[in-house]
Protein backbone atom coordinates (compact mmCIF):
# COMPACT_ATOMS: atom_id res chain seq x y z
CA UNK A 1 0.00 0.00 0.00
CA UNK A 2 1.42 3.57 -0.96
CA UNK A 3 1.77 5.93 1.92
CA UNK A 4 -0.82 8.36 2.25
CA UNK A 5 -0.07 11.82 0.90
CA UNK A 6 -0.72 14.05 3.99
CA UNK A 7 -1.33 17.77 4.35
CA UNK A 8 -0.92 19.40 7.30
CA UNK A 9 -2.55 23.05 8.31
CA UNK A 10 -1.62 24.43 11.64
CA UNK A 11 -2.81 27.72 12.75
CA UNK A 12 -4.09 29.95 15.24
CA UNK A 13 -8.39 30.50 15.56
CA UNK A 14 -9.55 32.28 12.49
CA UNK A 15 -6.29 32.33 10.41
CA UNK A 16 -8.49 30.80 7.38
CA UNK A 17 -6.95 27.34 7.45
CA UNK A 18 -10.10 25.33 7.86
CA UNK A 19 -11.51 26.96 4.99
CA UNK A 20 -8.05 26.27 3.17
CA UNK A 21 -8.02 22.69 3.91
CA UNK A 22 -10.94 22.39 2.65
CA UNK A 23 -10.40 23.45 -0.49
CA UNK A 24 -7.42 21.57 -0.51
CA UNK A 25 -9.29 18.11 0.02
CA UNK A 26 -11.38 19.14 -2.96
CA UNK A 27 -8.79 19.92 -5.33
CA UNK A 28 -6.24 17.10 -4.21
CA UNK A 29 -9.01 14.59 -3.82
CA UNK A 30 -8.27 14.08 -0.33
CA UNK A 31 -10.21 13.29 2.95
CA UNK A 32 -10.38 16.14 5.84
CA UNK A 33 -10.42 15.89 9.20
CA UNK A 34 -11.33 19.48 11.16
CA UNK A 35 -9.17 18.41 14.33
CA UNK A 36 -10.44 21.36 16.31
CA UNK A 37 -13.79 19.71 15.99
CA UNK A 38 -12.91 17.45 17.81
CA UNK A 39 -11.65 19.39 20.65
CA UNK A 40 -15.21 21.34 20.45
CA UNK A 41 -17.12 17.97 20.66
CA UNK A 42 -15.44 16.77 23.68
CA UNK A 43 -15.76 20.64 24.75
CA UNK A 44 -19.90 20.08 23.64
CA UNK A 45 -20.34 16.91 25.40
CA UNK A 46 -18.95 18.07 28.58
CA UNK A 47 -21.35 21.07 28.76
CA UNK A 48 -23.88 19.51 28.12
CA UNK A 49 -23.69 17.00 30.78
CA UNK A 50 -23.41 19.99 33.08
CA UNK A 51 -19.78 19.25 33.74
CA UNK A 52 -16.77 21.96 34.41
CA UNK A 53 -14.01 21.93 31.06
CA UNK A 54 -11.26 22.52 33.55
CA UNK A 55 -12.30 18.69 35.47
CA UNK A 56 -9.87 16.74 33.93
CA UNK A 57 -10.79 13.61 34.59
CA UNK A 58 -14.23 14.01 33.71
CA UNK A 59 -12.76 15.66 30.62
CA UNK A 60 -10.41 12.63 29.62
CA UNK A 61 -13.56 10.17 30.51
CA UNK A 62 -15.39 12.24 27.83
CA UNK A 63 -12.88 12.11 25.13
CA UNK A 64 -11.75 8.80 25.81
CA UNK A 65 -15.52 8.06 25.13
CA UNK A 66 -15.40 9.89 22.19
CA UNK A 67 -17.65 9.39 18.75
CA UNK A 68 -18.91 11.57 16.64
CA UNK A 69 -22.36 10.29 16.64
CA UNK A 70 -23.09 11.39 20.01
CA UNK A 71 -22.79 15.03 18.50
CA UNK A 72 -25.68 14.95 16.46
CA UNK A 73 -27.74 18.24 15.98
CA UNK A 74 -24.87 19.31 18.71
CA UNK A 75 -24.04 23.31 17.80
CA UNK A 76 -19.94 23.51 18.61
CA UNK A 77 -19.27 26.89 16.62
CA UNK A 78 -20.48 28.93 19.48
CA UNK A 79 -18.28 31.29 21.34
CA UNK A 80 -18.96 29.40 24.43
CA UNK A 81 -18.02 25.89 23.38
CA UNK A 82 -14.87 27.84 21.54
CA UNK A 83 -14.05 28.21 24.74
CA UNK A 84 -14.15 25.38 26.87
CA UNK A 85 -12.90 23.54 23.68
CA UNK A 86 -9.16 25.38 24.45
CA UNK A 87 -9.65 24.54 28.19
CA UNK A 88 -10.17 20.78 27.20
CA UNK A 89 -7.27 21.19 24.65
CA UNK A 90 -4.76 21.45 27.76
CA UNK A 91 -5.45 18.86 29.33
CA UNK A 92 -2.98 16.22 28.27
CA UNK A 93 -5.08 12.77 29.01
CA UNK A 94 -7.63 14.48 26.39
CA UNK A 95 -4.99 15.17 23.89
CA UNK A 96 -3.42 10.99 23.90
CA UNK A 97 -7.03 10.20 24.09
CA UNK A 98 -7.68 12.40 20.49
CA UNK A 99 -4.15 11.41 19.37
CA UNK A 100 -5.09 7.97 18.53
CA UNK A 101 -8.16 8.55 16.21
CA UNK A 102 -6.22 11.52 14.44
CA UNK A 103 -3.23 9.24 13.45
CA UNK A 104 -5.21 6.41 12.29
CA UNK A 105 -7.55 9.02 9.72
CA UNK A 106 -4.30 9.98 8.24
CA UNK A 107 -2.70 6.63 7.94
CA UNK A 108 -5.86 5.59 7.11
CA UNK A 109 -8.42 7.89 5.22
CA UNK A 110 -11.58 7.23 4.67
CA UNK A 111 -13.76 6.65 1.64
CA UNK A 112 -10.46 4.88 0.03
CA UNK A 113 -8.55 8.84 -0.46
CA UNK A 114 -5.17 8.72 -1.43
CA UNK A 115 -4.59 10.90 1.56
CA UNK A 116 -5.53 13.63 4.12
CA UNK A 117 -5.68 17.15 5.26
CA UNK A 118 -5.80 17.89 9.07
CA UNK A 119 -6.28 21.44 10.16
CA UNK A 120 -5.66 22.59 13.43
CA UNK A 121 -2.64 23.20 15.91
CA UNK A 122 -0.47 20.78 16.52
CA UNK A 123 -0.41 18.51 13.40
CA UNK A 124 2.69 19.30 11.62
CA UNK A 125 4.38 19.09 14.97
CA UNK A 126 2.82 16.12 17.21
CA UNK A 127 0.50 14.37 14.93
CA UNK A 128 1.70 13.79 11.72
CA UNK A 129 5.55 15.28 11.69
CA UNK A 130 6.14 13.10 9.01
CA UNK A 131 3.27 15.12 6.53
CA UNK A 132 3.61 15.67 3.05
CA UNK A 133 3.69 19.21 3.07
CA UNK A 134 3.01 21.65 6.40
CA UNK A 135 1.58 24.81 6.35
CA UNK A 136 1.62 27.47 9.51
CA UNK A 137 -1.89 29.52 8.42
CA UNK A 138 -1.69 33.33 10.61
CA UNK A 139 -2.93 36.56 10.24
CA UNK A 140 -2.94 39.09 12.50
CA UNK A 141 -5.07 39.34 15.53
CA UNK A 142 -7.51 42.07 14.46
CA UNK A 143 -7.98 40.70 11.07
CA UNK A 144 -8.71 37.54 12.40
CA UNK A 145 -11.31 38.51 15.07
CA UNK A 146 -13.01 40.33 12.06
CA UNK A 147 -13.09 37.38 10.17
CA UNK A 148 -14.77 35.18 13.51
CA UNK A 149 -16.95 38.34 14.00
CA UNK A 150 -18.61 37.99 10.67
CA UNK A 151 -19.13 34.71 11.52
CA UNK A 152 -20.89 34.68 14.48
CA UNK A 153 -22.88 38.03 14.23
CA UNK A 154 -25.69 37.04 12.42
CA UNK A 155 -26.67 34.68 15.00
CA UNK A 156 -25.30 36.44 17.85
CA UNK A 157 -26.96 40.28 17.69
CA UNK A 158 -25.18 42.75 19.53
CA UNK A 159 -22.35 40.82 19.67
CA UNK A 160 -18.93 43.45 19.50
CA UNK A 161 -16.10 42.69 17.57
CA UNK A 162 -13.88 43.96 20.69
CA UNK A 163 -14.87 40.78 23.03
CA UNK A 164 -14.37 38.65 20.13
CA UNK A 165 -11.01 40.26 19.86
CA UNK A 166 -10.20 39.96 23.59
CA UNK A 167 -11.54 35.65 23.59
CA UNK A 168 -9.07 35.31 20.38
CA UNK A 169 -5.88 36.57 22.59
CA UNK A 170 -6.77 34.77 25.39
CA UNK A 171 -7.48 31.47 23.47
CA UNK A 172 -4.24 32.41 21.72
CA UNK A 173 -2.26 33.04 24.74
CA UNK A 174 -3.54 29.85 25.92
CA UNK A 175 -3.04 27.61 23.07
CA UNK A 176 0.45 28.71 22.30
CA UNK A 177 1.28 28.47 26.56
CA UNK A 178 0.30 25.19 27.41
CA UNK A 179 2.77 22.57 28.17
CA UNK A 180 1.29 19.65 25.81
CA UNK A 181 1.60 20.15 22.19
CA UNK A 182 1.37 23.60 21.98
CA UNK A 183 0.18 26.41 19.23
CA UNK A 184 3.57 26.43 16.93
CA UNK A 185 5.43 26.85 13.59
CA UNK A 186 6.70 23.04 12.68
CA UNK A 187 10.18 23.93 11.76
CA UNK A 188 9.31 22.37 8.19
CA UNK A 189 5.85 24.29 7.47
CA UNK A 190 5.47 26.80 5.15
CA UNK A 191 4.06 30.29 6.46
CA UNK A 192 1.45 31.29 4.81
CA UNK A 193 0.25 34.98 6.28
CA UNK A 194 -3.71 36.00 5.21
CA UNK A 195 -3.59 39.09 7.00
CA UNK A 196 -3.60 40.86 3.24
CA UNK A 197 -4.59 37.79 1.18
CA UNK A 198 -8.21 36.62 -0.29
CA UNK A 199 -8.76 33.29 0.37
CA UNK A 200 -8.00 32.59 -3.42
CA UNK A 201 -4.88 34.11 -3.11
CA UNK A 202 -4.59 31.80 -0.59
CA UNK A 203 -5.63 29.09 -2.20
CA UNK A 204 -3.32 29.56 -5.03
CA UNK A 205 0.01 30.12 -3.14
CA UNK A 206 -0.63 26.30 -1.15
CA UNK A 207 -1.31 24.66 -4.61
CA UNK A 208 2.08 26.16 -6.01
CA UNK A 209 3.89 24.16 -2.71
CA UNK A 210 1.86 21.12 -3.05
CA UNK A 211 2.60 21.37 -6.76
CA UNK A 212 5.96 21.78 -6.29
CA UNK A 213 5.83 18.94 -3.78
CA UNK A 214 4.34 16.20 -6.25
CA UNK A 215 6.93 17.45 -9.09
CA UNK A 216 9.66 16.75 -6.81
CA UNK A 217 8.00 13.12 -6.05
CA UNK A 218 7.64 12.28 -9.38
CA UNK A 219 10.79 13.45 -10.33
O1 LIG B 1 -9.69 25.46 15.50
P1 LIG B 1 -10.77 25.57 16.57
O2 LIG B 1 -11.04 26.97 17.01
O3 LIG B 1 -12.02 24.86 16.17
O4 LIG B 1 -10.16 24.77 17.84
C1 LIG B 1 -10.82 24.70 19.07
C2 LIG B 1 -9.79 24.56 20.19
O5 LIG B 1 -9.16 23.30 20.10
C3 LIG B 1 -8.67 25.61 20.16
O6 LIG B 1 -8.68 26.43 21.30
C4 LIG B 1 -7.39 24.86 20.14
C5 LIG B 1 -7.75 23.41 20.27
N1 LIG B 1 -7.07 22.56 19.28
C6 LIG B 1 -5.89 21.98 19.67
O7 LIG B 1 -5.41 22.22 20.77
N2 LIG B 1 -5.25 21.12 18.82
C7 LIG B 1 -5.74 20.88 17.61
N3 LIG B 1 -5.09 20.03 16.79
C8 LIG B 1 -6.94 21.51 17.18
C9 LIG B 1 -7.57 22.37 18.05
Amino acid sequence: MQTPFVIALDGPAASGKGTLARLLADRYGLAHLDTGALYRGVAWLILDLGGDPADADLAAAVARDYATEKLAGADIRTRDVGAAASIVAANPKVRAALLDFQRRFAKHPPGGAKGAVLDGRDIGTVVCPDAAVKFFVTASPRVRARRRWRELAPSRPGLEESAVYDDLLERDARDAARADAPLTRADDAELLDTTHLSIDAAFAAACRVIDGVFRRCES
